[in-house]
């Protein structure tokens, strides 16, 4: 028996329920119309545009000449662009931090797919959070799905240095600090640091989740690293759009088949290989888990014991991403990693990735940029997940962005309790801390009322910073921004406000971090800890109404992904 071909839905598909599936068809078309639109427009396949332009996002700001060049490729191939919005994400501009409304924007993109008639659908994102979110909702959506990223922005330039955000924003606040930057030059530099649409010029969560995107399939090959401004980032925006028209007719790929564990184990490779952000093994987590793949830790540092640095680039490095983009971008570090990569995962445009990298190379990679693998920056991969004592469940090291003189480091605590606290005392003159001690903050992870900020970059106490100590062992259940750097220990599992042994830590403990043996550890005898966790209560919920409430009573811990426990899985909606 033929199987029946695959037929597009177009504005018809997933009719509003009124009893009556005629009259309701015929009620769309005629609401339809009163946008203008023909009869045989209406006739066609639908490719919606997922956009998140806003006025609240630096990184989206050329969004309107992208969706152009979408548009124009989606009709170029027989298909009707359908741009709809879904609310969007601008790093700075979120209190308390963006990654409390990863989870919100990842819902809204799963229910707007999956409720209005569409056929396929663009994802227009690249601010840090959104590409996750759009990653997330589609994946459980599972419609056909073309990612497309912002690009990243250009460098600026003061007194003859290039300056790219955002790292060399917290190499100026840092010298500022130490009092080596007068506040006037500050204030010269803050309107330098950045000064193009597009996402954060260095390798960050922004610009490493964009390359896990055309890794796991999900983007046009070649599309993660283009500038923002450049031509090649309007052309990728009409391919993408072609590809989407293509995907509506023929009905697939859908998400779940690109995104498999074979893909995600080659998208670890690539963030390995590139010094990725921290953050994206917690997004990278929460993608996987959507379709039911799990990042296991065990496994992560495996890989990172096999997987050799190529890329040099900032935070970590030298280069800006614009450097990297005209180095070769992915696939010349996919050229890098190509033995050890799983040959037969799909992309969206159906091409393996084995047939991918079977193709010539359009041009040479530049290696000064982009290592080969026979001489790389460094033979083992930029992150690494440590357990011990002090997180049994695992915490995230980049080992690629520490200080090496600290990698094996024994030294005394000096605890802040919560992000008011660390702003309080951090730079009081009396703060009994030198540069070997380690300093600790509680109770900002994802469960906190602090919703797990980028604040695990703790900064160096200023006594300090003007003698002139550039880093300290730094530890916290926060997350820490992709383009930042230091010896910081991250996510540790479990986090101090479900009582984790990160709350019982106080002041002169010793802790010992050991990047060789993958390990931290509370060094206090476990009566004494005994004694603690007796006297531990948790924090008050300061949530309590509507989507915050929701976040705290149903986010899972970071090795998880922080998702909600009810969207990890196949999408049926059964809590895990
Ligand atoms: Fe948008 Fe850095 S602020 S990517």
């Amino acid at each position: 028996m033929s199987e029946t071909p695959y037929k597009p839905q177009g504005i018809t598909g997933g009719l509003t329920n009124y009893g009556d599936p005629e009259f309701a068809r015929y009620l769309r078309r005629s609401f339809a119309k009163s946008m203008g639109y023909t009869g045989a427009a209406l006739d066609k396949p639908i490719v919606g545009i997922c956009y998140t332009e806003s006025g609240f996002n630096n990184c989206h700001r050329h969004f309107p000449e992208m969706l152009e060049a979408v548009k124009r490729g989606v009709l170029a191939s027989g298909a009707l662009p359908v741009p709809f919005p879904v609310i969007s994400l601008g790093e700075v501009f979120l209190s308390p931090t963006s990654m409390v409304y990863r989870n919100l924007m990842a819902m809204a993109v799963e229910e707007m797919i999956r409720a209005q008639p569409m056929d396929s659908v663009v994802l227009m994102g690249g601010c840090d959070k959104t590409v996750p979110a759009l990653l997330m909702g589609a994946a459980s959506a599972n419609k056909p799905a073309v990612m497309l990223v912002a690009g990243p922005m250009m460098t600026g330039r003061h007194k003859g240095e290039r300056l790219g955000a955002c790292t060399d924003c917290r190499r100026f606040w840092g010298q500022y600090r130490a009092g080596k930057v007068e506040r006037q030059e500050i204030d010269q530099i803050e309107g330098r640091l950045a000064t193009t649409a597009g996402t954060c010029a260095v390798m960050g969560t922004a610009s490493t989740m964009a390359l896990i995107s055309e890794t796991l399939g999900m983007a046009l090959p070649g599309s993660a690293a283009i500038p923002a401004v450049h031509a090649d980032r309007l052309r990728a925006s009409e391919e993408s759009g072609e590809l989407a028209a293509k995907l509506a007719i023929e009905g697939g790929p859908t998400p779940d088949k690109l995104i498999t564990k074979q893909s995600v184990e080659n998208a670890l490779r690539v963030l390995l290989a590139v010094s990725g952000s921290t953050n994206a093994v917690i997004h990278l987590a929460a993608v996987a888990g959507r379709l039911g793949i799990d990042i296991d830790y065990d496994q992560f540092n495996t890989l990172s014991d096999e997987t050799p640095v190529l890329v040099d680039l900032k935070p970590v490095g030298k280069g800006y991403m614009e450097d990297f983009n005209a180095a070769g971008a992915l696939e010349g570090v996919l050229r890098g990693l190509a033995p050890q990569l799983d040959r037969t995962t799909l992309d969206v445009t159906g091409q393996t990735m084995g047939e991918r990298l079977d193709r010539p190379l359009a041009d040479p990679i530049d290696h000064t940029v982009i290592r080969p693998a026979d001489d790389p920056i460094d033979p083992e991969g930029g992150l690494i997940a440590l357990r011990g004592s002090l997180a049994p469940e695992g915490a995230i090291l980049k080992r690629a962005a520490a200080t090496p003189d600290l990698l094996e480091h024994e030294g005394i605590a000096v605890v802040f309790s919560s992000l008011d606290d660390l702003s309080q005392r951090i730079d009081d003159p009396d703060l009994p801390v030198t540069a070997d001690s380690v300093l600790v903050l509680q109770n900002a992870g994802p469960r906190s009322p602090s919703g797990m900020p980028e604040a695990g970059y703790l900064p160096i106490p200023k006594k300090l910073a003007q003698q002139g100590v550039k880093d300290m062992v730094r530890i916290s259940d926060a997350r820490m921004s992709g383009t930042a750097f230091g010896t910081i220990v991250l996510h540790v599992a479990p986090e101090a406000d479900v009582g984790g042994p990160l709350a019982l830590v106080r002041d002169g403990d010793r802790i010992r971090l050991s990047a060789k043996d993958k390990s931290i550890d509370l060094l206090v005898d476990e009566a004494e800890l005994e004694r603690r966790r007796a006297e531990f209560t948790p924090s008050e919920g300061e949530w309590d109404r509507g989507y915050r409430m929701l976040y705290r009573d149903r986010v899972m811990a970071s090795p998880t992904g922080c998702d909600f426990d009810f969207l990890r899985g196949s999408g049926t909606g059964k809590a895990t």
